[in-house]
């Protein structure tokens, strides 16, 4: 079993609650005690076995159900043209068309992309109407660049250009946030029995059986080496990074196909930073520099990494920018209000020239700045900063949870204190991160074919 785990404001990785919502669990409990009973009939050894079928049902290994494996291999048929469904072209957009500037647009026909209930893999930590909350407006927008639309998200689309490779996200709880969206996106059209989604350290691996791929996650919040990389304890007060020591991640990053990375909460709690000597042999031996010189120093590191170690014929490379905060009501005009607590609706059209949360423009333009660096292995920078900083209606505030457990009633009637106005519900805000991140890949894999 994993070690408890603390909760950090940042928020660490939460156990999974499928179990809650997986409706095989009583046959499944039924099934399995009659087998346990048998093999105390038959065999002294139970405890091995047991173990080992504890180990596969907590890693979410359902059980195949023999016809839907039969749907699966039907359903996949001859071979489809990648970009050819249900004999319909794929729409791509234009790689120079920005998909960052543009509007939410309400839309309760298209949106949201998913169910909150449909999606067992979804965590606690973001199924915000089953944690209380009393209104699903915030599930309800669609992002509408303006000078193009975004290509519709198709799951089958995506897992045929996924087909026996990996689709990996490195990064803080805000990159898992939006991995735990893709992971959402793309299950409800694989049948029960072809996926299953398990954890090995720090990687989080959903697998989509019939198409041997996988969508992954691997916690990494400073991407470098750093004191607060155990991906259950790592709240740790005293942050302290090695800001060219990048293999000891790095190495689990080989081969895949898409790297998604992200790299910014974590930065954010105080302007210097605390940087290891280069013969440093223990966490004490430090410089402290300002943020966005270590900033610089790590994203250097990460794109020298890149640059040595990925085939750009096979590979494909994002960065996500920094997810915004919602803390100061007063930043987008609203006194009345409790940092995200009270807020219902995007901020609308008229107020975004003046909206100014306080994310770190200086970051923002040291990513922009690597990625057009790059030379070898082009880095595609996604912008997501304004468009999220909009939507100060969809961060999970109090329909949450802290330490491992629901906020009490006590807690949510005090968002002062409770509220995390840093991640966001799902389904909600990284779907739209995921529905760029689509448009990107379908433009990526046309120009390898
Ligand atoms: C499955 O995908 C992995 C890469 O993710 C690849 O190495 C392996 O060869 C694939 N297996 C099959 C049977 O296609
Ligand atoms: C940590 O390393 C520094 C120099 O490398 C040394 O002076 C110090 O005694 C070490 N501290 C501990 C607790 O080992
Ligand atoms: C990528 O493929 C092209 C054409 O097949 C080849 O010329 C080039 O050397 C390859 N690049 C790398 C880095 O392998
Ligand atoms: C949900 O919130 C929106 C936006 O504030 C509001 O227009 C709508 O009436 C609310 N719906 C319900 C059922 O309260
Ligand atoms: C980014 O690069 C431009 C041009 O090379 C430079 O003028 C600017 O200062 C750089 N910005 C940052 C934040 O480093």
């Amino acid at each position: 079993m994993h070690t408890p785990r603390r909760k950090s404001p940042l928020g660490p990785p939460e156990p999974f609650n499928h179990v809650r919502k997986s409706g095989s669990l009583p046959i499944f409990v039924v099934v399995f005690s009659i087998f346990l009973f048998a093999l105390v009939m038959y065999s002294g050894d139970i405890w091995s076995l047991a173990e080992l079928s504890f180990d596969r049902f907590k890693s979410l290994d359902f059980l195949p159900q023999s016809n839907q494996l039969e749907n699966e291999e039907t359903e996949q048929g001859p071979p489809i043209p990648d970009d050819v469904v249900d004999g319909e072209t794929v729409m791509t957009v234009p790689e120079t068309c920005d998909l960052s500037t543009g509007e939410w647009v309400y839309d309760d026909v298209a949106y949201p992309l998913y169910r909150e209930e449909r999606c067992e893999f979804l965590t606690k930590q973001v199924t915000c109407m089953h944690n209380g909350r009393q209104n699903d407006t915030y599930q309800k927008w669609r992002w509408q660049p303006k000078d193009c639309s975004l290509p519709k998200f198709d799951a089958r689309v995506l897992l045929r250009r996924l087909r026996g490779k990996r689709l990996m996200f490195v990064g803080d709880s805000l990159n898992r946030n939006q991995w735990e969206s893709m992971v959402c996106l793309v299950q409800s059209v694989i049948p029960k029995g072809k996926k299953s989604l398990r954890r090995d350290g720090s990687r989080h691996i959903f697998h989509a059986k019939g198409y041997n791929a996988t969508v992954e996650f691997y916690w990494a919040p400073f991407l470098v080496e750093s004191n607060s990389d155990d991906p259950d304890i790592h709240s740790i007060p005293e942050r302290i990074i090695k800001a060219d020591s990048i293999e000891k991640h790095a190495v689990h990053w080989k081969g895949v196909d898409y790297l998604v990375f992200n790299t910014y909460i974590w930065w954010m709690n105080s302007a210097k930073f605390k940087v290891l000597r280069k013969k440093a042999t223990n966490w004490t031996d430090y410089d402290e520099i300002l943020r966005a010189e270590a900033y610089q120093k790590v994203l250097k590191t990460l794109s020298k990494w890149v640059d040595r170690n990925v085939d750009p014929n096979r590979t494909s490379v994002y960065f996500m920018s920094m997810s915004p905060n919602h803390f100061r009501s007063t930043d987008w005009g609203n006194p009345e209000g409790v940092k995200c607590a009270k807020e219902t609706l995007p901020v609308l059209n008229s107020m975004y020239q003046s909206l100014e949360l306080g994310s770190d423009r200086q970051m923002h333009r040291l990513v922009v700045n690597m990625t057009k660096l790059m030379r070898r292995v082009p880095i595609t920078f996604i912008d997501i900063t304004r468009l999220s900083e909009y939507r100060k209606d969809a961060h999970t505030s109090v329909y949450t949870i802290r330490q491992g457990k629901l906020l009490t009633s006590e807690q949510k009637a005090d968002p002062r204190t409770y509220a995390d106005c840093i991640h966001w519900c799902l389904p909600g805000l990284p779907d739209t991160w995921n529905e760029l991140l689509y448009a990107r890949i379908l433009v990526a894999t046309k120009k390898q074919q």
